[in-house]
């Protein structure tokens, strides 16, 4: 089956090399001319555990292949995924629609034949009937079938979330003249491969599936923003929030997944569409004040990132040095999107210390963002020297490998402020480091 997905960005990407893997030939349509030479030549503008070789497998097995134009993209195709982005617009916080509308009138311009319309981007609810509309009002003599197919990927996993989903949610056109039974019947020969009684392939009404993608992600989001709470609450208390994130996660409804403290959330998805959310609940005369607390409380958070910082280096801290492990917004991603690094270095630079930073994979992406004169280090060693406090503020793996031995050398002062409880199991203070975790008072 010929699929088209319109949109080389991480979600087309992904859900193109995986699909694909699944036995569909897809045409990935990258209207950027750059960026699409790079796909064709197999280099991704992603890093993403695993991507690149499923990629140029798919490629070299010809279920892969690349075009600028939707026109061309939809030849020979029976169904056209929508995977553009949906970035929040500035201030109001409202997803722009621009680049999925626009798709929708190409698609609508330059189709030959009836089609399914997915939409695989996360789009507020409502976005998959106005689709619809355009679609047939431009091409009254076309049947299309307008279906919502929401991703649940993360970032640093997505492949193994797409190959082993929990769900495969699969909005659809009830109101359409044959109820979105068409939609349906083409969906589930694609997804055909997830037989696993766990891959759950569940089918809703159009609304509910773009629902179920914010609900998902805000919900989430909700259950960081109550873990950071609680570790405010240990670090007053004498209380320890791993301790009490166990204790409260042996309770199967409520479950130990994501009740880690953290800097606060970033990344393209929670921030985007808990706004998103907030902004719709709000038009459609609900507003949610817990949606709108969770943003809040997550803003608040990390602006106190660097007072914590401050505070730790004392006096004299236009001549101390810092250094951060860690810039993405999270492990496994070179992601910089809404990263807590983002409020916390530009305040400390402002406050005159000095910044040491080192990130496994972020690098490119953080230095364009950041201010200049801050340091970016060939390691995490190199991040450390001569600082007076070293901050773990992403929770890559390799730096749970560090030698506490070297670090001693490398760094003047002896104070770690540890953001992700990553070293909370070792034992830096055998090695003269005063040991600050969140969610543990000092
Ligand atoms: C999220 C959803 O998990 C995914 O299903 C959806 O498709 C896209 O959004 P992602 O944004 O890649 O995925 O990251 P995720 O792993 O969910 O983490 C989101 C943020 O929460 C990160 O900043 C992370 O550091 C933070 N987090 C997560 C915590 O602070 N504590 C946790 O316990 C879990």
């Amino acid at each position: 089956m010929r699929i088209t997905i319109i949109g080389g960005g991480y979600v087309g990407l992904v859900s193109g090399a995986c699909l694909a893997a699944y036995g569909a030939h897809i045409t990935l349509v990258e209207k950027d001319p750059e960026r699409l030479k790079r796909l064709e030549i197999g280099e991704l503008p992603i890093y993403e555990p695993g991507l690149e070789a499923l990629f140029s497998e798919q490629k070299a097995q010809k279920r892969l292949s690349f075009c600028a134009t939707i026109e061309e993209g939809l030849r020979g195709s029976k169904a056209a995924f929508i995977a553009v982005g949906t970035p929040a617009r500035r201030g109001s916080g409202h997803a722009d629609l621009s680049f999925v509308y626009d798709v929708a009138k190409d698609i609508a311009l330059t189709a030959q034949n009836d089609l399914v319309v997915v939409t695989k981007s996360t789009v507020p609810i409502g976005t998959g009937r106005e689709v619809s509309s355009i679609l047939r009002t431009l091409r009254p003599e076309l049947r299309f079938s307008v279906a919502s197919n929401p991703e649940f990927l993360r970032e640093g996993q997505a492949i193994a979330d797409f190959m082993n989903p929990d769900r495969v949610i699969i909005g659809l056109d009830r109101n359409s003249p044959d109820k979105g039974l068409h939609a349906q019947k083409l969906l589930t020969t694609l997804y055909h491969p997830l037989t696993h009684p766990q891959n759950k392939l569940v089918f809703m009404g159009l609304e509910s599936a773009e629902l179920t993608k914010y609900a998902a992600n805000a919900f989430l989001a909700m259950k960081v923003t109550f873990a950071n709470e609680i570790a405010d609450i240990c670090e007053a208390t004498g209380a320890d929030s791993e301790e009490v994130r166990y204790g409260m996660g042996l309770d199967p409804r409520i479950s130990p997944d994501f009740l880690m403290a953290g800097p606060g959330f970033g990344g393209s998805c929670f921030p985007k569409d808990t706004q998103a959310l907030a902004v719709t609940a709000r038009k459609v005369g609900t507003p949610s004040q817990l949606v709108e607390t969770i943003i809040a409380a997550n803003d608040a958070r990390k602006r106190r990132l660097a007072e914590r910082v401050l505070t730790l280096l004392g006096d004299h801290i236009t001549q101390k040095t810092v250094a951060i492990l860690g810039l993405t917004f999270k492990a496994n991603t070179d992601d910089m999107r809404q990263a807590p690094a983002l409020t916390l270095l530009p305040y400390l630079n402002e406050a005159g210390v000095t910044l040491r930073v080192y990130d496994p994979q972020g690098m490119t992406q953080a230095r364009p963002l950041l201010p200049k004169g801050i340091y970016f280090a060939h390691n995490a060693l190199d991040a450390a020297k001569n600082s007076d406090l070293l901050v773990i503020l992403t929770e890559w793996e390799e730096f749970s490998h560090i030698s506490f031995e070297e670090l001693q050398k490398a760094m003047k002062g002896r104070k770690i402020l540890d953001y992700r409880g990553l070293w909370k199991d070792q034992n830096v203070s055998d090695y003269g480091f005063t040991y600050h975790r969140i969610g543990k008072r000092d």
